[in-house]
């Protein structure tokens, strides 16, 4: 298909990103912020083989529901994907991708319904936000397969003290005065203890990972501090990816927290956790793991960054947990990893946390146990 088109398309389903797609002839086009049932006229951005990535410019039939965005941005902006229908509607659409994702593209057999875990709020959420720029532009990039620079001065995704800095930062182009060290980055804003701060070109704003929805992260937590609970000071937990040890901050067992983040940057609360500094996808990373882990733990808590962790057969072997909670920002890693090893491991519960909403991202949680 040549790109540039302008095609006809009828949208089938949505795909686990929240696109709707359409077959034609064989093709297979994707069309951003369209829902099924909806017929219409899309421009094709991008194309490879058969497969097509559209913009939408017209509809010719409405689904029933199709809701009025509230986001000035949402035709372009590449930051949201449901904002076109109620949040009832995006998190049916999120439990069926993820089940999908298990149950058809995996093969993992689950006995037990997906306990969704809704946000409270839709937007006003993030904490912090990470702007691209280049010469000329701030913002997210645009949708599907354009990388062009959107303008988001208005975003609702933000919580309001870092709407209001990003506001600022588009003032009159302020961004642009900014001690900006290359041509093109990004901008972070930064809410911390009340404080908003700006950060350039850094990976993380305070030199370690801290999510983004802290009301979600503390209904996570409850969730994992219930399992916590029950353990004892001669249990033993491990928490991999561990970051600063938020998951695990109230155990009350000893917990080795493992990451790559150094030392010195850590700031472990309480005192049962002790910190581990390691490169979890190094070469040798299971001998040195081995190496250093006193016990096989009576919980392994696994939260690690979107690629997973591919090679989980061979952590486990060498870990041998009695239970596992694996916390999951990408679906389909994670079914990836939980295939390697579901002839050891039962999966007891699965949770969707909207960690994300009006995004295509969400959080999966899966507690497992030997089987
Ligand atoms: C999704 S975050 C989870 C952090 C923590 N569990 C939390 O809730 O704050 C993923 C973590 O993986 C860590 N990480 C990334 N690459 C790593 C690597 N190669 N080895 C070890 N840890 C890594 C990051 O530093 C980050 O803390």
């Amino acid at each position: 298909m040549k790109k540039s088109n302008s095609v006809r398309f009828s949208i089938k389903s949505l795909d686990a990103s929240g696109q709707g797609f359409s077959n034609l002839d064989g093709n297979l086009v994707f069309v951003p912020k369209t829902l099924p049932g909806e017929t219409g006229v899309a421009s094709i951005i991008a194309s490879k083989k058969k497969v097509s990535f559209a913009k939408l410019d017209q509809l010719d039939q409405e689904s029933e529901l199709r809701a009025q965005p509230e986001c000035p941005h949402y035709n372009n902006c590449g930051g949201c994907s449901y904002l076109h229908m109620s949040y009832q509607d995006e998190i049916n659409f999120k439990t069926l991708a993820l089940k999908d994702i298990f149950d058809r593209q995996h093969k993992i057999k689950l006995q037990n319904e997906i306990i969704v875990h809704a946000a409270k709020t839709r937007s006003h959420y993030r904490n912090r936000v990470q702007l691209h720029y280049n010469k000329n532009s701030l913002g997210f990039f645009g949708d599907g397969q354009n990388k062009d620079i959107i303008d988001v001065s208005n975003c609702l995704l933000m919580k309001n003290e870092v709407a209001a800095k990003v506001k600022a930062l588009y003032q009159d182009d302020h961004w642009k005065t900014l001690n900006l060290n290359k041509k093109e980055g990004h901008i972070e804003v930064y809410l911390r203890d009340g404080k908003v701060s700006i950060h350039i070109n850094q990976r993380y704003s305070n030199e370690g990972f801290t999510q983004v929805n802290q009301e979600m992260n503390e209904e996570l937590k409850s969730l994992i501090d219930n399992r916590l609970n029950e353990l004892g000071p001669d249990d033993y937990v491990i928490d991999l990816f561990g970051g600063s040890g938020n998951l695990s901050k109230k155990t009350n067992s000893p917990t080795l927290v493992i990451d790559s983040t150094p030392t010195k940057y850590i700031e472990l609360t309480n005192d049962h956790q002790e910190y581990l500094e390691l490169d979890l996808y190094g070469k040798h990373a299971t001998r040195d793991l081995q190496n250093k882990i006193k016990r096989s733990p009576d919980l392994l808590i696994i939260d690690p960054p979107r690629s997973g962790l591919k090679n989980l057969d061979e952590y486990l072997k060498i870990i041998q947990p009695k239970e596992i909670i694996y916390v999951s920002c990408n679906a389909q890693t994670l079914a990836r990893d939980l295939k390697k090893v579901e002839n050891e491991f039962v999966i007891n519960e699965l949770f969707l946390f909207d960690f994300f909403p009006s995004t295509k991202h969400f959080e999966t949680v899966v507690t497992l146990s030997k089987s």
